[in-house]
């Protein structure tokens, strides 16, 4: 299983601080949610601030626009250090669904949005993240239908012989982890369990537990 943080509630005066400390526990990549207040109610930071941690860390970056008018910034993220960009279904449409062509690209949708949507799309991305609660902010509850979801795109992959990565984003704390295990997710993405917690070193070390089930 491998473990994503979000630096989404990270104490941005001490970033660089926390970003090193998470380096000292067992993760495996930095996950940056871009808002843009348009496609979610919230802002949060562009291709700048990314471009500053990708000079201060050794840690791949992955970085999950939920932002209108993906195809305007795509090229941005990689630019600034983005080992992976993933995008949301709802924004694509057939005049931009081109940028999906480009290696390294992943696709993320909301809880209520129909799974069937990602299937013309499905050959050509690396990774499927799938939203288990509402893109826009970060503390929410996890939205238990998501492990169906997660089952179902897993089934999906082995029938067409793809190899998407399935990752889980939002509400992930120890309890839901080895849920999200059984039901075939390679990735967590975890944001305030971590970047809320005294010690973000030791609630690594309970997920990284947690998913060894
Ligand atoms: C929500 C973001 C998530 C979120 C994770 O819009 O995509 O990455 O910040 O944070 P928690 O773990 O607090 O739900
Ligand atoms: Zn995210």
């Amino acid at each position: 299983m491998e473990i994503s943080v979000s630096v989404l509630d990270m104490d941005f005066g001490h970033l660089e601080d926390s970003i090193k400390l998470l380096e000292t526990a067992d993760i495996d990549s930095l996950h940056m949610d871009i808002m843009d207040g348009r496609f979610v109610d919230n802002i949060s930071f562009g291709p700048a601030i990314v471009r500053t941690i990708a000079q201060i860390t050794k840690l791949p970056i992955y970085s999950h626009l939920m932002i209108s008018r993906p195809e305007k910034y795509v090229k941005n993220f990689f630019e600034s250090g983005s080992r992976g960009v993933t995008v949301h279904l709802e924004t694509i449409n057939e005049d931009n669904e081109y940028i999906l062509e480009t290696d390294n690209m992943g696709l993320s949708l909301n809880p209520d949005i129909e799974l069937a949507g990602l299937d013309p799309y499905l050959n050509k991305v690396s990774e499927v993240l799938i939203m288990s609660v509402y893109a826009g902010f970060g503390g929410q509850k996890f939205i238990q239908s998501s492990l169906d979801r997660i089952r179902e795109l897993r089934k999906k992959r082995e029938r067409l012989g793809l190899n998407y990565k399935i990752s889980v984003d939002g509400g992930i704390n120890p309890e839901i982890v080895p849920l999200c295990v059984e039901s075939g997710a390679d990735e967590i993405i975890a944001g305030s369990y971590v970047s809320a917690s005294r010690d973000p070193v030791k609630a690594v070390s309970a997920l990284r537990e947690a998913a060894q089930v």
